[in-house]
């Protein structure tokens, strides 16, 4: 695809906090358009570019026939798994980019011609969000408890692994003018200073009141509530179980403690230690 130097690609491994970072850059770089963030859902606004590679002819078949009594519902499955690429290719504004792909499968000359804004997260945390996911979207279809899912994670088996590979690729990058790395127990612990770091890197600058009113816009209660950005559209479609969990879900750093046992826990210890040993990559709350 043609990269444009207006472009903005928000970027992650999946379940590192994409949508919460999505909606922040977005009313940062629109000078903080309430009205159109509500109008417009987040779907629409930020095309995400491989979506289509994982809805299988078969689910694709189903999804139509199950939503065949809705014209409209038609054309929003259609929007949500045509290809990325050539919606964006038809865009005229600024566009606006979902991709959970390594830097390494982006194009090349992404970071010379565009921004991109990295979001990541423990690790620990994103599997506990990832499972819950991968068993709400049919897309995925996720069927075996937690502790089988955590053994896949950490055996690179699971869409867009290897986990540390990906943000290790990013955070080498981390001082070029063109990529901000963020991380979610940042935005977690001080919102209004990654709002700032955001405003900074896209040349903007607000009041305080300004960056206060945008934090109540992008806190978790807000975010559940609010169509444009939760995802509800995928259980209108089936895509998501409609009785199953929601995308936007408990929004806390450190929940995984709940999911692991002692054998798990010292193996993820392990395995992270392992995985940072040749890089200076450390989440902040862990340092
Ligand atoms: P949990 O499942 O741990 O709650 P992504 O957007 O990359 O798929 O990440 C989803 C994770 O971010 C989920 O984590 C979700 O609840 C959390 N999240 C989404 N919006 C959030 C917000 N406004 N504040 C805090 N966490 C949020």
């Amino acid at each position: 695809m043609e990269v444009r130097p207006s472009d903005i690609f928000v970027t992650s491994y999946p379940r590192s906090g994409t949508t919460w970072t999505q909606e922040l850059v977005w009313m940062v770089a629109n000078d903080l358009d309430y009205e159109t963030s509500n109008a417009i859902p987040l779907t629409e606004r930020y095309p995400f570019l491989e979506f289509s590679v994982f809805v299988h002819p078969v689910m694709m078949k189903r999804f139509h026939d199950e939503n065949s009594d809705s014209e409209r519902k038609i054309k929003l499955l259609e929007w949500v798994t045509q290809p990325a690429t050539e919606q964006l290719a038809l865009m005229t504004k600024q566009r606006f980019i979902k991709s959970h792909l390594p830097l390494s499968l982006l194009p090349p000359d992404l970071l010379d011609t565009a921004k991109v804004v990295y979001v990541a997260r423990d690790p620990r945390d994103v599997a506990v969000s990832f499972y819950h996911l991968n068993r709400a979207m049919r897309t995925q279809g996720y069927i075996d408890d937690f502790k089988k899912y955590w053994k896949f994670f950490i055996s690179d088996l699971h869409h867009w692994t290897p986990y540390f590979e990906h943000l290790k690729e990013s955070w080498e990058k981390r001082n070029h003018p063109n990529l901000l790395f963020l991380f979610y127990e940042e935005l977690s612990k001080d919102l209004p200073k990654a709002v700032r770091r955001v405003a900074d890197f896209l040349g903007k600058s607000f009041t305080n009141e300004e960056i206060a009113k945008l934090c109540e816009h992008l806190s978790i209660d807000n975010f559940k509530n609010n169509k444009s950005v939760n995802y509800d559209v995928m259980k209108e479609l089936g895509i998501l179980i409609s009785d199953g969990q929601s995308f936007i879900r408990k929004g806390k750093a450190g929940g995984w403690r709940d999911y692991f046992d002692e054998e798990m826990e010292q193996e993820a210890d392990k395995w992270m230690e392992k995985n940072l040993r040749d890089t200076d990559l450390r989440f902040p709350h862990l340092k």
